[in-house]
């Protein structure tokens, strides 16, 4: 198999899809190497995992009149030396810059808490019990322009129950965050994602470069 993928992990908060790729990765499922943790918040409580487990972390707090540009530029030159094949999104609540995108191409990965293309955006959990639909579930896609309107990967589907509430649904979904997401990454970091327009293809085995259209 190719050299293991390096990976940029971006988290805002709890950081437990983080937490779970990173014992994907730490059990040797993963062929990946988390090389940094980077948060804009300084309080994240996933920092404080990822410095519990040796990993190196970076903080980038969005100052007071700095431009989104400015700020995604800032990151991108702290980055540039780490030789990032992934970037992780993973809880992750600013909006990327165009040009952290087009730097990132096909390489930049989020987690949304729903059936993608629907309930895009924040609070996806709630919208889906105010619309009142008997499943929704989450979704992991690849990062374009547009807010989570990437290529989709992987999806799994989670039941809405009667009684359910936006925390017990958010909790239902988020086990199967856990499971998605890894195996998504564990897909990169073997070669096997195929982006073909819209539609990501997931091959078997590693794809031979040479063989793409
Ligand atoms: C998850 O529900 C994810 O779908 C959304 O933000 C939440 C992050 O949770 N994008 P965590 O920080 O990974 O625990």
């Amino acid at each position: 198999m190719a050299d293991h993928k390096r990976i940029a992990m971006f988290i805002s908060g709890r950081g437990s899809n983080f937490m779970a790729i990173h014992q994907g990765v730490e059990r040797g499922e993963i062929n990946g190497r988390i090389v940094t943790v980077v948060s804009d918040q300084p309080e994240a409580a996933g920092l404080d995992y990822a410095r519990s487990r040796g990993l190196e972390t970076a903080v980038f707090s969005l100052g007071g009149g700095e431009k989104r540009i400015a700020y995604f530029d800032h990151i991108t030159a702290n980055l540039a030396d780490k030789d990032v094949h992934l970037v992780v999104l993973a809880g992750f609540m600013k909006v990327l810059s165009a040009n952290f995108i087009a730097r990132y191409r096909n390489r930049i990965l989020n987690i949304h808490p729903a059936l993608l293309p629907s309930f895009p955006g924040t609070d996806a959990q709630a919208q889906a019990l105010a619309y009142g639909v008997k499943y929704t579930g989450c979704t992991v896609h690849f990062v374009d322009e547009g807010v989570d309107t990437g290529p989709i990967v992987l999806q799994a589907v989670v039941p809405v129950l009667d009684q359910d509430e936006v925390h017990t649904l958010s909790e239902r979904i988020l086990e199967q965050e856990h499971r998605l997401f890894p195996l998504a990454v564990k897909l990169f970091c073997e070669d096997r994602l195929e982006i073909r327009g819209r539609r990501v293809l997931v091959h078997a085995s590693e794809i031979n470069p040479a063989r793409l259209p």
